[in-house]
Parts: C-alpha cells; sequence; structure tokens
C-alpha cells in the first residue's frame, strides 16, 4: 500500500508519478508518442544539451474542480513559448498540437495525481526539450526529445500569499542584455543560482533583477515575473531581458476586467518607493506578494506591505485567477482545457 499524499501540506517539489510521455524528433520528422514508467533518459555522452545547453523547458499546470474534472490552464500559451525558444536556441521546434496531445495525455495518464479541490495544491506539468545528437563541434544538433512529466505540488514560496521580502544585488545577472532571458532556457537558471541561494541566506525568498545592461530599471523576480500597484495602476515591467509571463499576461487581463489600467513599461529602481502592493507573479509563484524591498547596494528599503498583508489588488487578482483555475468563476476568456 502505498502511502497516503497529503495533499494540503505539498511544498513545490518533485515526486513519483506513474507516467511521463516521450517524442523524439529525427530524420526530419517528430516520431510517434511513447508512454514511460521510467523517470530516466538515456542518451549520448555528447548530446548537444549537455555540452552547449540545447535545452528548453516549460511550466504549467491542471487543477481540479468542485465538479471532479480535470482544468489545464492556457495550454496554447505555453505551447506557443516553448515554440519561441526552440527557435532562439535553433532547436526543432514542438508543433502545438503535439504539445497540446502530449500534455493532455500525460495528465490523464497520472489523474490520481490531480490533487483534490480544496486542498490548494495543482499538478504542474514540466515539459523539457533537448538536443540529443553527437556533437563535438558547436553547432546545433540535428535530433532532438521532448518529454513531458508531472508531479503535484504546493505553493512556491513557503510564505504561500502571504508577504514575503525580496532583494537587489547589482554584483548578479541572470541573463545578458541582448541574451536569452526572453526565453525559457536551462541556462538562465544556471546563471540565477549563485544570487538565489545567497538571497535565501539573507533570509529574502526571491532575487529582484534589475535590467542587465544599466542597472536602471525592474527586469523579474527570479522564477517569476514582478508587479506592482502604483498611482491605481497595475503596473510592469517591459523588458526584453525577462520571460514573458502567462499568468503576468493573464493578471493584466483581470486587472482590465476590473476597470484598473495597465502600465506595462520600463520601471525605474526609485519608482518603488510609490509602490503600495508588489508581488512575484507565474505558474509557481501565482501571486506571491512582496513585504519588502530590500536594495543591499544603496541599503534603502523599500516597505510596501506596511501592515504585513497582502493588498486588496492582488488578492483580487489572485483570488479571480485561481478562480478561473479551478473552475469556480466562468471561463469567460477562454483560458482552460478540460482533460477528457
Ligand atoms: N519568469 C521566469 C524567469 C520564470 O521562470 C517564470 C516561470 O515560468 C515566469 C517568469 C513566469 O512565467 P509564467 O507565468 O508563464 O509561468
Ligand atoms: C514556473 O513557474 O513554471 C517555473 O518554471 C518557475 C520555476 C519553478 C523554474
Amino acid at each position: 500500500m502505498e502511502k497516503e499524499i497529503d495533499w494540503k501540506n505539498l511544498s513545490f517539489g518533485y515526486m513519483p508519478t506513474d507516467y511521463n510521455v516521450r517524442c523524439t524528433y529525427r530524420d526530419g520528422k517528430w516520431g510517434e508518442i511513447e508512454v514511460s514508467q521510467s523517470p530516466y533518459v538515456e542518451m549520448h555522452i555528447a548530446a548537444t544539451g549537455l555540452h552547449y545547453g540545447q535545452e528548453i523547458f516549460e511550466g504549467l499546470k491542471a487543477f481540479r474542480g468542485k465538479d471532479g474534472k480535470v482544468r489545464v490552464f492556457r495550454l496554447d500559451e505555453n505551447a506557443k513559448r516553448l515554440r519561441e525558444s526552440a527557435k532562439g536556441l535553433l532547436m526543432e521546434p514542438v508543433p502545438e498540437e503535439l504539445f497540446k496531445e502530449m500534455v493532455l495525455k500525460v495528465v490523464k495518464l497520472n489523474e490520481r495525481f490531480v490533487p483534490p479541490y480544496g486542498t490548494g495544491a495543482s499538478l504542474y506539468i514540466r515539459p523539457v526539450e533537448f538536443g540529443i545528437s553527437a556533437q563535438v563541434g558547436v553547432k546545433p544538433a540535428k535530433e532532438y526529445t521532448f518529454i513531458i512529466f508531472v508531479t503535484p505540488v504546493g505553493p512556491y514560496f513557503k510564505t504561500g500569499f502571504n508577504p514575503s521580502n525580496i532583494c537587489i544585488m547589482r554584483q548578479y545577472d541572470r541573463v545578458a542584455p541582448q541574451g536569452t532571458g526572453r526565453w525559457k532556457v536551462g541556462g538562465n537558471y544556471a546563471a540565477s543560482l549563485e544570487a538565489g541561494e545567497k538571497a535565501h541566506e539573507l533570509g529574502y525568498s526571491a532575487v529582484l533583477y534589475l535590467d542587465p545592461k544599466e542597472k536602471k530599471y525592474l527586469d523579474e523576480c527570479g522564477p517569476a515575473n514582478f508587479f506592482m500597484i502604483k498611482d491605481g495602476k497595475y503596473t510592469t515591467p517591459a523588458s526584453d531581458s525577462i520571460l514573458p509571463s502567462i499568468t503576468n499576461k493573464s493578471f493584466q487581463q483581470l486587472a482590465r476586467d476590473m476597470g484598473i489600467e495597465v502600465d506595462a513599461r520600463h520601471i525605474t529602481v526609485d519608482e518603488l518607493e510609490d509602490a503600495v502592493e508588489a508581488a512575484a507573479c507565474g505558474t509557481a509563484a501565482v501571486a506571491s506578494p512582496v513585504g519588502e524591498i530590500d536594495d543591499l547596494d544603496t541599503g534603502k528599503k523599500y516597505v510596501i506591505a506596511k501592515d504585513g498583508k497582502p493588498g486588496p489588488i492582488t488578492t483580487a487578482l489572485y483570488n479571480e485567477l485561481r478562480g478561473i483555475q479551478y473552475g469556480d468563476i466562468e471561463d469567460r476568456h477562454g483560458w482552460i482545457t478540460f482533460v477528457e
């Protein structure tokens, strides 16, 4: 008898599930979808994915509603973004239809791991693609493997929907100015590890990166985008060096639906002074409210959540998004795909 899963106390971590799905691009075409029970891959020791970082991934979630049905959130957007990442690294883009078929298949196969409604947990879906051709010269591979696995998860930040503090450290960059920041490339995360660990050691939940060229504008927040409420507007950085977050895009739509103006533009660091709410946003982070932002270079502390609580707009946006994801609020924008 397997140990029962404590759905309400899940953290954001890996837990084995029953199956993963795989597909390989070889001889100029994608092959059949394979279903695997093994959590391992066998690959060539000279694969470009290992040596030259031809590796990209995605992250999306499935939710169980009160009606018991399983809903995948904004599947098409993740399919499109994976294609953009592939083009950025000269990898073979996964056809959107193949992506969708594989996501729905892997969720269905692992349906018993989709957390029950009311637990606040969800099934995290992790597609990953990498070059598998043996190559020693620095060249794109001709062959690629695409795999999707799933794992049930709880909140990404330990504080959940309670504010946590983040910091600015100018000595670290996660991406270059005209680099790979707009794609979901594994190397970006490797480049962020040192700063992330340092921030955690200092008691911060994440690093708020500045633009890598001038260090003047806000970029994004470790593994999430950043937004703040300033002058009553949903204000979020527009930058070529950040990942176009699907959660952020969704919040912008929900803000407009609520009659809140959206201001996506370069934001200077000192504008944090006027922020009355702020949050990190992403699939894993959902909306993680920010309490205080400490600029470790200047010593300046921007206290955002003055009463230590999430602000009203962040809370409303969070509830609206979660409501749509779990099926409690009408899917008025067509963001949900049911797993039949
Ligand atoms: N920025 C980075 C660097 C991320 O890793 C993520 C996570 O996917 C996001 C932003 C948020 O993007 P999304 O809302 O599409 O999950
Ligand atoms: C996500 O939010 O899906 C992410 O990929 C963030 C992180 C776990 C890398």
